[in-house]
């Protein structure tokens, strides 16, 4: 069982990220303040372009921010050395990508294992097999990721990305190459476990039904909150 401490997640306060425009630079994210408040599910919408990709990676500790503050877990994103937020990837936060980056070489099981073999330098047979239970894949354990269904296979990188038991998940548009019943499977597994696990779960996404789902949004226009923000809860 995770043990999460339950306020303040994420607060973002006036982040800024530029590109190196063609021209003029691009602000993928524009003076963004935001808090998640307590724990619970939350899904980035927007387009394509309006920063749900850079605002995710800077949560997570890939991106810098060009200027503002990103307070994550109660760490300081934006003062850490590369050592320092090196660890906190490894070891505070869960990532899922639209294509799941499975080893084809690895079974599921193996592929699960990853993580903690980096982290800790041994596996845990007993978690490895309880979080293949909790994402549905107890019986895959053996098979190969060629030898899974689209959506079997994103349930793989739910379970890797639970592994080392982080507090906070993000995933990254983790239903675009799914059908759309299993794309909704999915996203109803991840929108479960911050009521099973006690975590947090931020779900970038610009599938209007999905979308439709969210019981909280952050709504990206352009690297800003859009008109639509709401948190409906
Ligand atoms: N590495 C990069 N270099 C230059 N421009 C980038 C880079 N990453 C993102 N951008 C730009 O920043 C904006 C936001 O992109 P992104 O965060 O990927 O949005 P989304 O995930 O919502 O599609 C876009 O205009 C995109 O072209
Ligand atoms: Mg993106």
């Amino acid at each position: 069982m995770h043990t999460c401490p339950s306020n303040a997640t994420i607060h973002l306060e006036q982040v800024t990220r530029t590109y190196a425009g063609g021209h003029s630079p691009i602000r993928a994210v524009d003076r963004l303040t935001w808090n998640s408040a307590q724990r619970g599910f939350w899904v980035v919408a927007g387009s394509s372009g309006s920063g749900k990709t850079t605002l995710l990676q800077i949560i997570g500790g890939i991106e810098r921010p060009s200027s503002g503050e990103v307070w994550v877990e109660w760490r300081p994103l934006h003062q850490l050395n590369e050592t320092q937020l090196a660890d906190f990837r490894r070891h505070r936060i869960g990532f899922i990508f639209q294509g799941n980056n499975l080893l084809r070489h690895l079974t599921v099981y193996e592929n699960v294992e990853l993580p903690l073999l980096l982290t800790q330098g041994h596996g845990q047979a007993a978690r490895i097999r309880h979080q293949l239970d909790l994402v549905g894949l107890a019986d895959r354990a053996e098979a190969y990721p060629a030898d899974l269904s689209g959506g079997e296979q994103q349930r793989v990188a739910v379970a890797r990305a639970l592994i080392h038991r982080p507090c906070l998940v993000l995933a990254d548009e983790p239903t675009a190459n799914l059908d759309s019943s299993a794309g909704l499977a999915l996203f109803d597994l991840l929108r479960a476990l911050p009521g099973e696990l006690g975590i947090t779960v931020l779900v970038a996404t610009h599938d209007p039904l999905l979308i439709d789902r969210a019981p909280a949004l952050l709504h990206l226009v352009d690297g800003r909150p859009g008109t639509a923000e709401a948190r409906k809860r």
